[in-house]
């Protein structure tokens, strides 16, 4: 088998999905992989920057991961040491519960040259596009981004602290974990609360639906949310509204005025 002469793994943040989300630095790594790794989050436009590049689809196919963790962690070695150029294409930030970390842990152990591109992560990126601001002056001091799902498939025991707290919460992997979220945030008092949940955000397909801690699981049956989505807990939700109302007003005084 012939080697690489500079095998070298760069782990890359795809941004949220809306491929002009994604950095400068990302699309130069792009042009200069060998080899492209990517999940199922990412946007297929992006692959368009590394035409020359083998890709390889590494995430889910119909509910089922196409590889399994270790099977990345080794093609991405043998890829790196046989072809040079690896680049790890991922959903948002790779550091943000994204395994990014494990997989440069891995091939550093093969002695392959390691390096990472941060992302625009979906936990800021998806609720800003829907005009949500994670913290605002009177409204949030904090956030917490927190994942709904841990390791061990249970609800995150960060959620219930989460919820005493005054912070906007944000909620990766939680759409299976709903009602039990709601619970928690119901045992602080915390059942008029707003909450949105984006589907598919910073995508044509984005879709949101809008309530409190106590209405919002009726709300997603209604507008039918499901997974990948972002749940977002806190009075910074309430800021989308308050904008819209104002915007509102200016145009109808703009008419009067004009008129
Ligand atoms: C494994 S985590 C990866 C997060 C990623 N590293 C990031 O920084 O955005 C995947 C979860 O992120 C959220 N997510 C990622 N992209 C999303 C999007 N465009 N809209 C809504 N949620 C998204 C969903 O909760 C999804 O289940």
């Amino acid at each position: 088998m012939k080697l690489a002469s500079n095998p070298k793994l760069t782990v890359v943040g795809a941004g949220p999905g809306d491929a002009d989300l994604i950095t400068l630095k990302a699309v130069k790594a792009l042009q200069n992989a060998a080899v492209i790794l990517y999940d199922a989050l990412v946007n297929k436009e992006l692959l368009e920057y590394a035409e020359g590049a083998e890709q390889i689809y590494v995430g889910k196919r119909k509910g089922c991961y196409a590889y399994q963790q270790e099977q990345i962690n080794q093609l991405i070695v043998h890829r790196a040491l046989t072809k040079g150029h690896v680049v790890r294409l991922k959903g948002g930030d790779p550091f943000i519960f994204g395994r990014g970390a494990e997989e440069m842990e891995y091939a550093a152990g093969y002695g392959v040259e390691v390096a990472m591109v941060p992302g625009i992560s979906s936990s800021l990126a998806v609720p800003a596009y829907q005009n949500i601001p994670l913290t605002k002056r009177g409204s949030a001091e904090s956030f917490w981004v927190i994942t709904g799902t841990t390791k061990s498939h249970n609800i995150s025991n960060d959620v219930a602290l989460a919820a005493k707290s005054t912070a906007t919460v944000v909620i990766l992997m939680g759409m299976s974990k709903l009602s039990k979220i709601m619970e928690l945030f119901k045992e602080e008092g915390k059942q008029d609360l707003p909450v949105a949940i984006i589907q598919n955000g910073t995508t044509e397909d984005e879709k949101i639906g809008v309530g409190t801690v106590n209405t919002i699981e009726q709300v997603v049956a209604e507008n039918d949310l499901s997974n990948p989505a972002i749940i977002v807990l806190g009075e910074v939700v309430n800021h989308r509204y308050r904008l819209h109302t104002i915007c509102v007003q200016a145009a109808n005084n703009s008419l009067k005025v004009a008129v």
